[in-house]
This record gives C-alpha cells, sequence and structure tokens, in this order.
C-alpha cells in the first residue's frame, strides 16, 4: 500500500506533550494531501526501565525497524539519573541511533525574522544567518570503552574516543551534499591541535573535499568556533564535526533561533529511513506543565516529509504554517518576550494545524 508506517516514540518528560502536537500535524496533512500515515507505538526510555525493565526494548527496536520513519520525542529524567548504564534511558537512546545506523545526524538552525527579539543575540548578528550542524552520530567517545578502575590515587573512569576513516568518509560526504544544495560553505570542526581523533578527522575531511571543488572548506578548532557561533553566525553555511562537539554546538547554535526548543534534526543512514527528533531533552522542569514548544518536533515531521517521504509539498505546508503562525506573534513561554501572553503547547499546535494548507 502506499501507507508509510512511522513508529512513534514519545519517550519522557515533554517528549509525549510535544509528540502529541506532531501526530496532530500528521493527521492534518493526511486530510489536506491525501497521504496515508501507519503510526504504531512503542515504549522507550525511562518509561519503559519502568515498565519493561530495559530502555529500549526489543519490540520498540522491532517496531522502528519495520517502519519507514521514527517519531520520538525525548528520553531522560531525574528518576533514572543515578541509574547503572543499562538502565538509563540515555542508554536506549545511543542504542537506537547505533542500531538503526543512523550516522548522519542534521540540526538546521533558520532564524525566523520576527523572533530575533527571543534570541539573547542583538539582531543585527543574527541577520541572515540559516546553517545546519551535521553531527556525526554513532561513533566517537559516546560509544568507546568505558571503565572504573582503582588507579594509583584512588578510583579513576576511562572513556575512549575512536574513529575510523571510513565513518569520517561517510559523515564528511554528507555535510559536502548538503552543502553543494546549499551556500556551498564546509566548516569542519575539530581540535587536531591536541586529539589524535581529530587529526585523522581533518586529513580525512581534506581527501573528501577533493570530489567537491564548488564547496568551500575551512577548518575550525571548536573551542574557536563555539565563539565564532556567536559573533558571526551568518558566516557559517555547513557545519561537520564529531559526535560530543556536534552535541555541544547545537545546543549554542539553538540560542542563535531563540529557544532549544525551535531545533530539529533528521537522523539518517544509507537509503531514506529516517529517524525525527527535536535536539532538546525532556525537560524536566516544565515537564507536565504543558508550555513545552512544539515546534521543534513538528519541524521534525516537516524534515521526515522532505528528507524520508519526498513529500517537499507538504514539508513546505508545515514550516509555512510555523512562520506564519510565530509572524501573527503568537509565542509558547520560551520564545515570549512577554511572557504574561505565552501560549501553551497544545495551543500552539493547534494554530499550527490550522494554519497548514494544501
Ligand atoms: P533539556 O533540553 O531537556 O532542557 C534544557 C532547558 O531547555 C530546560 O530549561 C528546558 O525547560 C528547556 N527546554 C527544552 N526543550 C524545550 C521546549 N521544547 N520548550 C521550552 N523549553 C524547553 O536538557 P537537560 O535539562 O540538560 O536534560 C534533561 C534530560 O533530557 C536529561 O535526562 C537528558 O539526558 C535528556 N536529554 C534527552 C535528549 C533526547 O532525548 N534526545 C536530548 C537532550 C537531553
Ligand atoms: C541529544 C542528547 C543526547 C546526546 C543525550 C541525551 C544522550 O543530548 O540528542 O542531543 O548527547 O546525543
Ligand atoms: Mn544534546
Amino acid at each position: 500500500s502506499d501507507a508509510k508506517k512511522i513508529a512513534v516514540i514519545a519517550g519522557d518528560g515533554i517528549g509525549p506533550e510535544v509528540i502529541a502536537e506532531a501526530e496532530k500535524v500528521l493527521k492534518r496533512t493526511e486530510e489536506l494531501f491525501g497521504y496515508k500515515f501507519e503510526l504504531e507505538y512503542g515504549l522507550f526510555g525511562g518509561i519503559a526501565i519502568d515498565e519493561r525493565g530495559t530502555p529500549l526494548p526489543e519490540d520498540t527496536l522491532a517496531i522502528c525497524q519495520k517502519a519507514d520513519a521514527v517519531l520520538l520525542g525525548a528520553v531522560g529524567g531525574p528518576k533514572w539519573d543515578t541509574n547503572p548504564k543499562e538502565l538509563r534511558p540515555e542508554t536506549g537512546l545511543l542504542g537506537i541511533r547505533k542500531a538503526l545506523g543512523l550516522y548522519a545526524n542534521i540540526r538546521p538552525a533558520v532564524i525566523f525574522d520576527c523572533l530575533k527579539e527571543a534570541s539573547t543575540l542583538k539582531p543585527e548578528v543574527l541577520e541572515g544567518t540559516d546553517l545546519i550542524v551535521v553531527r556525526e552520530l554513532t561513533g566517537g567517545i559516546y560509544f568507546g570503552d568505558k571503565l572504573r578502575r582503582e588507579g594509583p590515587n584512588g578510583q579513576e573512569a576511562v572513556d575512549t574516543c575512536t574513529y575510523s576513516v571510513k565513518e569520517v568518509e561517510r559523515i564528511a560526504r554528507s555535510a559536502f551534499e548538503i552543502a553543494k544544495t546549499r551556500k556551498k560553505k564546509v566548516a569542519s570542526v575539530d581540535k587536531a591541535n591536541v586529539l589524535e581523533t581529530s587529526r585523522l578527522w581533518r586529513e580525512t575531511v581534506i581527501r573528501v573535499a577533493a570530489d567537491y571543488p564548488d564547496v568551500e572548506l575551512e577548518h575550525v578548532l571548536v573551542d574557536n568556533c563555539a565563539m565564532q557561533l556567536l559573533r558571526r553566525p551568518s558566516s557559517f553555511d555547513v557545519i561537520v564535526t564529531e559526535n560530543m562537539f556536534g552535541d555541544i554546538l547545537s545546543d549554542e547554535a539553538a540560542m542563535l533561533t531563540g529557544s532549544i526548543g525551535m531545533l530539529s534534526s533528521a537522523s539518517l543512514g544509507e537509503g531514506s529511513f529516517g529517524l525525527y527528533e527535536p535536539i532538546h531533552g525532556s525537560a524536566p522542569d516544565i515537564a507536565g506543565k504543558g508550555v513545552a514548544n512544539p515546534i521543534a518536533t513538528i519541524l521534525s515531521v516537516a524534515l521526515m516529509f522532505r528528507l524520508t517521504f519526498g513529500y517537499h509539498e507538504a514539508a513546505e505546508a508545515v514550516e509555512k504554517a510555523v512562520k506564519e503562525v510565530l509572524d501573527a506573534g503568537h509565542r509558547t513561554w520560551d520564545i515570549a518576550t512577554d511572557k504574561s501572553a505565552a501560549i501553551g503547547t497544545g495551543a500552539m499546535g493547534d494554530l499550527i494545524v490550522a494554519a497548514i494548507k494544501a
């Protein structure tokens, strides 16, 4: 059938709250564009630890593997923060990315003009900012051997960081391919002045760059990049970097847009399959209050339409609807200048759904 199978794993905290709004968008686009989505739900994260004794139950992974795409909310929370590694929600998240081979994490930071005042940065600095962080997602220190041991001065901990040429090559290619369709600039971010993995990273990126003569390449050390992102955000186009640097820099880039509640992401491997999630977490401080910004998750649905299903018309319609609602002055708390006029998660979702046009 033409129906697209979407695995929905809402997770913890605000995860289910923002996923509910994304589901409204799926439903509305079915009505407007004649699509058919089959949703299958899976337990994931802390709630799966509580109910099933593991953050990523086998049947949840199976639902994802059978699906055309995965829509993910967020996982984690204080309840599980002191659990051993195997019983941590975050371990489930790393496990699902690895098991599905999703090595390329695409995190676009696009400035909506009307939100310039929501950012803590000056509007004139933000002008024209439109960048994408391409984060390596299945390697590096996140997936290296970890251990605790007794050292000469008591207990020690070890995290190892490994990258292979193959892993760097494929993420570099993803970045150059994306840059080709945009402003044709890649900033490769590393710590090649200190780290051996970064030196391998840089050599490999330079080699891949030879296949993309039209794309301009700059190398930026990660500490400098953290600074340049605030100093000259509009000069970046595609930022490609390793797993942990990409995690950190994308939260920083989110603040250019006004809020981490605005940043969507796509996690891709080979082929059209993808996992779509906001870059933010479960936000325990606001969970259950109905105030979370659902836009990052809704924009993740637009990315799913574009990158996995090739539903370009619907992707644009959803992005336009978000812009229209923001232009009309509607704000959740995180992006509101006048906090007393802020609307809730459900109200924001409803306004966006109502603004989607075929
Ligand atoms: P977080 O992203 O959950 O929250 C950081 C801050 O941003 C909080 O003040 C929060 O209220 C705010 N925020 C986040 N999303 C928002 C939204 N949609 N609307 C409005 N405000 C929003 O990061 P954290 O507090 O460092 O982590 C909390 C938990 O989430 C931890 O357990 C962490 O491991 C987990 N986490 C999960 C993911 C994921 O599932 N992909 C990502 C990041 C963090
Ligand atoms: C993210 C999160 C995760 C990461 C955590 C929760 C494991 O911060 O998706 O950005 O570091 O990848
Ligand atoms: Mn993160």
